[in-house]
């Protein structure tokens, strides 16, 4: 599951703080608060067919989490949309890309974590990268890690923060032991989600995953469970003990970055049958009908 260079991203032109630059050249202050303490919000989106997959959710994500942390002077939707448009015309972009849009509190006039040094800013970085779905769909291997995920009296996952240190100990921990991924638990050993995607059981035809108290609110994850429900599936956010996850029937997660992907084997221990199995194929199928259908255009 380790991504590749893919040589058409040689030459991609990022977009900070509205001016295009070739990404050799593109880079952000010393004293820009995403260097300072990794304070900034972001969000990966997909761009289909020249339509953004759940573009209405993911702007509602990165407003609510500015909010959250009280960044002040938000680039307003259309603004935000219009620094997308012109970063995906600059590149020639139209299909098989993600994009990374970071907002940072912006750039402080000394070193320090406090927000009044922050006299200028916020600043919208956009970087659309030729990038097709990342996971392996033939089956993951997950490994639970000992980085529990924070509870909302911590640090709330619902703020979608550019500071990753949690996820990233958990898949340098991860990467030791050979897995695809991590499997994190909360403070009280219930499943959370793994290092960058969430997670799903399915037992007896019931799709189960775990409550947003301690990751972030999903959109791929939402947009799953309303799969299920327009579909006749049963489905339901739960609390799910790891002991449940052994004796799942399958088991999948997802995200924006590799969208669905099977979960076969976790902790060494093979899960269901240790194929990709029926349900996950199934809502894989209705969640690319939904892509399809859904997405919002972009570009012109
Ligand atoms: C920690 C974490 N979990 C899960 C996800 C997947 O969420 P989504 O489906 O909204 O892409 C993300 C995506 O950014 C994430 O950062």
């Amino acid at each position: 599951m380790l991504q590749q260079f893919d040589p058409r991203n040689a030459d991609l032109i990022v977009n900070v703080g509205g001016r295009l630059v070739h990404r050799d050249k593109a880079g952000v202050s010393p004293f820009d608060s995403l260097v300072q303490g990794g304070d900034g919000v972001w969000e990966g989106l997909r761009l289909y067919d020249g339509k953004i997959f759940r573009l209405t959710e993911h702007l509602d994500r990165l407003a609510d989490s500015a909010k959250a942390i009280a960044i002040a002077g938000v680039p307003s939707r259309e603004e935000i949309v219009a620094e997308i448009r012109k970063t995906l015309e600059a590149n020639g972009m139209r299909d098989g890309v993600h994009i990374r849009l970071t907002l940072s509190r912006g750039t402080k006039i000394t070193s320090g974590m406090d927000p009044r040094l922050n006299q200028s800013g916020p600043t919208l970085i956009v970087l659309a990268e030729w990038k097709a779905p990342v996971y392996d769909k033939g089956g993951l291997t997950l490994q639970t890690s000992s980085v529990r995920r924070f509870p909302p009296d911590c640090l709330d996952p619902k703020i979608h923060s550019n500071n990753l240190l949690q996820s990233i100990l958990a898949k340098i921990e991860t990467n030791a032991a050979g897995a695809d991924a991590a499997l994190l638990l909360d403070r009280d050993g219930f499943l959370a989600e793994c290092n960058g995607t969430h997670v799903f059981l399915v037992r007896r035809g019931e799709v189960l995953t775990s409550h947003t108290d301690a990751c972030p609110e999903g959109i791929t994850r939402q947009t799953v469970l309303d799969l299920c429900r327009s579909n006749g599936i049963p489905a339901r956010p739960a609390r799910l003990s790891l002991p449940e996850a052994y004796r799942a029937d399958e088991m999948f997660c997802t995200g924006t970055m590799g969208e669905l992907a099977a979960v076969t084997r976790l902790d060494g221990r093979t899960i269901g049958d240790g194929t990709v199995g029926a349900m996950t194929q199934r809502l894989t199928e209705l969640f690319t009908a939904e892509v399809a259908a859904s997405g919002e255009p972009i570009l012109d």
